[in-house]
């Protein structure tokens, strides 16, 4: 007999993960709001975008209202209907985040081009770089901010953007005090995700992960390095290989 599993929280990256193909979004939701319905399903974006860059895709795509937002790739967390970040993440944020000094390091590489103002946050410093000189440019910033004594997190993702954020304020990490906010157990926890910022959604518990199959190829690198039977990598694309993934984990209302 096939026994079925509760989903108690479900967590998806946006751009490329959930939003991607208008068809298969559509039956997604629909089965995500008989989740809710049935279980009380928690829904939870995880996102490297603004929040008022989130509202903007969400009311051009129709997104179900999310439980909580994670918004510029985890430095933000918005619960419930609150405009205002959580502050309880804020303050484990602030430890050691010295956003002038990193901004000043990184200008020193004519490599690294800013990114409009608007994606740049209070716990978030972003730029693009072009994939031929990552592996240059990544590790000579690290050591040169590792020689400031600034704790940071350097990620790359979709081959072009650079993002700089505190230790502890990636998805990932937003995911697991989530979790232990709302006392969810991993096994009744999925994370989505395309790219290098998701990498994180997947790395910290033991939720389980759906890789979509159009994924980028830091996260699949990332995905057959580290395999582990809770991970799944669909064949199909965006919400579909979510799809595939609920019924893999035969988490079905
Ligand atoms: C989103 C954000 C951008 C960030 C990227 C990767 O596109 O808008 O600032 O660099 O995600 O995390
Ligand atoms: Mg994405």
């Amino acid at each position: 007999m096939v026994s079925l599993t509760t989903l108690s929280l479900f967590i998806t990256d946006l751009d490329r993960t959930l939003v991607g193909n208008d068809s298969s979004l559509d039956r997604l939701n629909q089965i995500l709001d008989l989740y809710r319905q049935t279980w009380g399903t928690k829904i939870v974006y995880a996102t490297g975008r603004s929040r008022a860059s989130y509202q903007e895709l969400a009311t051009a795509q129709s997104l179900l209202a999310p439980d909580a937002l994670i918004a510029a790739v985890g430095t933000e967390l918005y619960v419930g209907n609150s405009d205002n970040p959580d502050p309880e993440w804020i303050e484990r944020l602030s430890t050691n985040w010295h956003r002038d000094k990193i901004v000043e390091i990184a200008s020193r590489f004519a490599d690294l081009e800013p990114q409009p103002p608007a994606e740049q946050r209070p716990f978030k410093v972003s730029y693009f770089l072009s994939p031929s000189v990552v592996a240059d440019v990544v590790p000579q910033l690290q050591q040169l901010l590792v020689d400031r004594n600034l704790d940071v997190e350097i990620i790359y993702s979709g081959s072009k953007d650079l993002d700089i954020l505190p230790r502890n304020g990636d998805k990932g990490k937003a995911v697991q005090f989530l979790r232990d906010r709302w006392q969810i157990d991993p096994s009744q926890t999925l994370v989505c995700g395309d790219s290098g910022n998701d990498i994180s959604l997947f790395k910290y518990g033991k939720e389980r992960g759906v890789i979509v199959g159009n994924a980028h190829s830091e996260l699949r690198l990332w995905y057959e390095l580290h395999p582990v039977d809770y991970h799944y990598l669909a064949a199909a694309d965006y919400a579909a290989g979510i799809l595939e993934g609920l019924n893999y984990f035969r988490f079905v209302a």
